[in-house]
């Protein structure tokens, strides 16, 4: 009897082992309502950060195929799709398997700066019709609706080309020009933690990555153990925040580095659903013309 207890014990924890570093890529989906869009209209997103040139699945058919299979209006790309240490091979395969299949478009994570090597890697991501967003927007149309999306390159710019930039500065004149703009507008900004700046802008929807989930999670107890930037226990490491009209949307990021396992962590492709919805009504105030 203790002899079958024990073995129930022993193969209940490896099961919790195995979820624990199970570490293929999960589909995450959120959906946003918006009245900017046609009650009838929706525009679906794909989001991919933090790659890491990291290869999955034969000539990256796995990655692909999920992106694929979801059937994007868009696929965002927001930061560290390369990296500095490891060969752009995996981005390429990426970009040459998703071409053409919706409009993509780019920003530039910390990493790519760190290569020391960032115009080459922009050049090699343009080659396949990727936009690349650079402290810059473009207004599209995607079935009925008028979308602006426009994306930040990482503040990290400044450490590696252009020292006597105000990043902050120059972010907010870059993207000022939107008070006045109706359509729904979304900002591909990598870096997670400095959500406080993009709040200052006119974007309904900010798609981030750079925490890669906190690297450990605990289901119900802990959304993530440590983050770049961010430190011990970060208030941003993965999953979607509301801040009064602003949606931000953190990925997890689909980074695989043995060296540094992921628990209760897989890695994640996010889907974002925007859709539209009526606008209410304008009530008038009821008002009683017998009363005194
Ligand atoms: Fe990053």
């Amino acid at each position: 009897m203790r002899r079958k207890r024990h073995l129930v014990i022993i193969g209940l924890l490896t099961g919790l082992v195995f979820v624990a570093l199970y570490n293929g890529l999960v589909i995450k989906k959120y959906t946003i309502n918006t009245s900017k869009l046609d009650a009838a209209e929706s525009v679906r997103i794909v989001l991919i950060t933090d790659l890491h040139n990291h290869v999955y699945g034969k000539n990256q058919t796995k990655l692909v195929s999920l992106i694929k299979e979801q059937n994007p209006d868009i696929i965002a790309l927001a930061g560290d799709i390369a990296d500095d240490h490891v060969p752009i091979a995996g981005t390429e395969l990426l970009l040459d398997g998703i071409k053409g299949l919706a409009p993509i478009y780019y920003v530039s994570g910390n990493h790519e700066f760190w290569s020391n090597d960032i115009n080459r890697i922009k050049n090699t991501i343009r080659k396949y019709g990727v936009t690349i967003l650079e402290n810059s927007y473009e207004q599209i149309s995607i079935n009925n609706s008028s979308i602006i999306i426009g994306g930040v390159d990482d503040p990290d710019i400044t450490k590696y080309e252009k020292p006597d930039l105000d990043w902050e500065g120059e972010f907010y004149n870059a993207f000022s020009e939107l008070e006045n703009r109706s359509e729904f507008k979304i900002l591909l900004a990598h870096r997670a933690e400095l959500v406080e700046i993009y709040k200052k802008t006119y974007f309904d929807l900010v798609l981030s990555g750079h925490a890669h989930g906190g690297q450990v999670r605990i289901p119900f107890l802990l959304n993530g153990l440590y983050a770049p930037n961010q430190g011990w226990f970060p208030k941003y490491a993965g999953g979607i925040y509301k801040h009064e009209s602003l949606t931000h949307i953190v990925s997890r990021g689909v980074s695989y580095n043995p060296r540094l396992p992921r628990i209760f962590n897989p890695p994640e492709v996010v889907i974002i659903e925007v859709k539209g919805e009526e606008t209410s009504p304008i009530t008038s105030p009821i008002v009683n013309l017998f009363s005194g």
